[in-house]
């Protein structure tokens, strides 16, 4: 009997070509995706899930599941989905590393500069009518070139981040959990710090790390009251890393100067505080959207569900213990 594939949400055709050299595919076509009620039911019989971040895959909806074996998902970041009960009941999770990366680079530092710059700012200003001369200190911003970058979490887009900031001649500082080598910080142009001196030394600080219990709330209103006046904050990882409500406050009062965002603490809701305020810029979680690398984390899920269907070893599991055993 062929293997039974659940694809939760709509996704790049070419992942359902894949998909359909494996098993039998039930495919939700839309982008609403299913209730939780509604996801438990589809997964039921499936022994594949492709699911997306904006998919809830919990501990009820595996017991739900009795024959899964694999829960691919279209996205690098995987706090959507319970590892540990996964893991728990021999269930691999995959995810899309590595593909994403210059993507949300790029975009990180497209807010970088849209903030520091004040683009979105002043092109409302534009299309609203209000320019009616040239003024010497009209949308004056922060200079982006020789000044210092913070990043917080030098993963693979982290280091992407700091790549790029070589362009613009910037110090580039950063703090992890995980130091990298004296020989990978020299080859990167990069200094480690403690956590304090990245906050208190960065004017632009840029966010890298995954959401998990350790890192919700990580950046709030302690480490705003270290920061300079001038600083910007980027956040293109998980929306909950940083205290919206913090933020806002952070935002209102001066106590920093502006911020590029690309992820939010409720998702798709924005704190109403955000949607006043000039001095942010928002765009609704775009980091990897690109056509090609939107469509290669489609078609990378499809492959890694598909190996684990076909007794090969997917190419990129979460929890590689299951592979192990
Ligand atoms: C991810 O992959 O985790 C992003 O948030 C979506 O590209």
């Amino acid at each position: 009997m062929s293997a039974r594939i659940l694809v939760t949400r709509h996704v790049f055709p070419e992942a359902i070509a894949i998909l359909e050299q494996a098993g039998e595919v039930q495919y939700n076509d839309t982008s609403a995706g299913l209730s939780p009620e509604e996801l438990r039911a589809a997964a039921a019989d499936k022994q594949a899930i492709v699911c997306q971040l904006t998919d809830k895959i919990d501990a009820a909806l595996m017991d739900a599941a009795s024959d899964l074996k694999v829960i691919a998902n279209v996205a690098v970041g995987f706090d959507n989905i319970d590892i540990p009960a996964a893991t728990e009941r021999g269930i691999l999770v995959t995810n899309t590393p590595g593909v994403l990366t210059d993507t949300t680079a790029d975009l990180a530092f497209t807010l970088l500069m849209s903030a520091s710059r004040r683009i979105s700012e002043a092109d409302r200003f534009l299309r609203s009518g209000q320019w009616h001369q040239w003024e010497i200190d009209m949308f004056t911003g922060h200079d982006i070139y020789g000044h210092t970058l913070g990043i917080l979490g030098m993963g693979r887009i982290g280091h992407g981040m700091a790549q790029r900031a070589r362009g613009f001649d910037m110090r580039v500082i950063y703090h992890d959990v995980n130091r990298a080598t004296p020989a990978q910080e020299a080859e990167w142009g990069v200094e480690y710090v403690d956590r304090e001196t990245l906050f208190r030394e960065a004017d632009f600080l840029s966010i890298h790390v995954p959401l998990n219990e350790h890192t919700r709330h990580a950046v709030g209103r302690d480490e705003f009251a270290l920061m300079k006046e001038t600083a910007v904050v980027v956040n293109t990882s998980r929306g909950p890393v940083v205290d919206e409500t913090a933020l806002v406050e952070a935002l209102t009062n001066g106590r920093i100067a502006s911020a590029g965002l690309d992820v939010f603490e409720d998702e798709p809701a924005v704190h109403p505080g955000l949607l006043a305020l000039e001095n942010v810029v928002l765009v609704p979680h775009i980091g990897s959207a690109s056509i090609k690398t939107r469509t290669r984390m489609c078609t990378m899920a499809a492959e890694n569900a598909a190996a684990m269907l076909c007794g090969q070893r997917p190419p990129n599991p979460v929890n590689p213990e299951i592979l192990d055993k």
